[in-house]
């Protein structure tokens, strides 16, 4: 049985953008909660190599010094971004405006991953890119010309590189989303004082822009929580309390799928922080039934595949889901990843036959392949196992969540 309050880490998303205006900003900003993860360290360390002066401000708060849109400079040597393709993405867009060039290198998983989505609409507005996979060599446009992008794959990644790039580039920067994606650069952008036009599926954004320093709070990862959210929902007589999650509606599909599914999730005190919705959530164990998952609910849950299979794997019936493509080009094959808790790969998605809630067959080790959210999903589902589910490597869960085991031991103390 899982009981308490579970602590998680500031959203990653979030923090990647926070740090990233701060550091554009003319000035001292002030970030509390900042995610501890190594991805987000990947992404400070960039901006300290390009003139940001990044310093702890105790427990996980930190201030950053900006050097003002226009005003980053030469880095000296390549930026190793480890497994972190939002940090790639994200600063491919930041350097494309500047007067200056930089290497972006990671590990074997990121190396994978496409960066043609970024380079091809960055090319556009002049940014001269070596290649489409890391490691690359990107050369930015002084001055970029303002373009208007369709964006073609739901990707927050490109339209949030895209965005960035435009806080420099003179003139107005339009974006067209046919299908919404996460939109915290859009809220940050709004926080930081940017030019910022949002319509249904436009957004339009003026260059050269002066953005005002800032006192952030993060709110807690929903992507993180939701580990422990699955766990407490699998593990009979529990009843577990996550205070401060992130709630912004394009981060929200699979909380809306596991109360379909019969889950008892309830969010109180709904509150905002730093122009971001939060609140608290309660979790008790719940039987679940299995349900379709229509593609629509994609990029409000793409990160949340994995750990659904865990709870579709404990439900009556079978749980289909669809629209996964963009599942293969995750830190790992995420549809592949899944299969050894039985779930199928059906057509451009993946089908789990549930248990009715009995325990897990178990017996089996797995290998993450560098994939954080793939080792805690199989952690998840080996609380609930005949026989124990090993996980090869659980460090990759320090890119995202390094307190993940810590917070899932607190909760099963007597
Ligand atoms: C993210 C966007 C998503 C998500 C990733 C974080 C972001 O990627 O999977 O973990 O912070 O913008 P895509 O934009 O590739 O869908």
């Amino acid at each position: 049985m899982l009981s308490g309050t579970a602590r998680i880490p500031g959203d990653k998303s979030i923090s990647h953008r926070a740090l990233i205006l701060a550091a554009l900003a003319v000035g001292e900003s002030r970030i509390d909660n900042l995610c501890d993860g190594g991805d987000v360290v990947a992404t400070m360390t960039a901006l300290s190599a390009m003139g940001a002066r990044i310093e702890p401000a105790g427990g996980a708060a930190w201030t950053v010094h900006g050097v003002g849109v226009g005003g980053l400079l030469q880095p000296r040597a390549p930026f190793d971004l480890g497994n972190s393709g939002t940090s790639a993405r994200l600063l491919m867009g930041l350097v494309a405006s500047h007067k200056i060039a930089a290497e972006f290198a990671g590990d074997a998983s990121l190396s994978r991953r496409p960066m043609d989505r970024v380079a091809a609409p960055l090319r556009r507005i002049g940014a001269s890119i070596s290649g489409d996979r890391l490691p690359l060599r990107i050369a930015g446009a002084s001055p970029a010309v303002p373009a208007r992008h369709r964006l073609e794959i739901p990707s927050a990644q490109v339209k949030s590189a895209l965005l960035l790039a435009g806080l420099n580039t003179p003139g107005i920067t339009e974006l067209i989303e046919p299908v919404p994606t996460r939109d915290h650069t859009e809220r940050m952008l709004a926080l930081f004082g940017a030019d910022l036009e949002r319509g249904e599926k436009r957004i339009a954004l003026r260059g050269e822009a002066e953005l005002r320093p800032r006192q952030l709070d993060i709110p807690g990862d929903a992507s993180a929580a939701a580990f422990l959210a699955v766990a407490a929902l699998i593990v009979p007589g529990s009843e577990v309390r996550i205070n401060g999650v992130g709630v912004n509606p394009t981060r929200m599909g699979l909380y809306e799928v596991l109360r379909e599914m019969g889950a008892d999730l309830t969010f109180s005190n709904r509150r905002e922080i730093s122009n971001e919705p939060v609140a608290d959530l309660l979790v008790r164990h719940s039987a679940l039934a299995g349900v379709e998952v229509p593609p629509e609910i994609a990029p409000r849950m793409i990160d949340e595949y994995p750990i659904l299979c865990v709870a579709a794997a404990f439900a009556a019936g079978t749980t289909r889901m669809r629209g996964l493509a963009e599942l293969r080009l995750k830190e790992s094959d995420r549809i592949a990843a899944m299969a050894p808790l039985g779930a199928r790969a059906e057509g451009d998605g993946l089908a789990v036959d549930g248990s009715g809630g009995a325990p897990l067959a178990g017996g089996f080790t797995v290998d993450p392949a560098r994939d954080h959210r793939i080792a805690m999903s199989f952690a998840v589902a080996g609380l609930r196992a005949k026989e124990p589910i090993g996980v090869a490597d659980m460090s990759p869960v320090a890119t995202s969540f390094p307190g993940f085991l810590s917070a899932l031991d607190a909760l099963q103390a007597p």
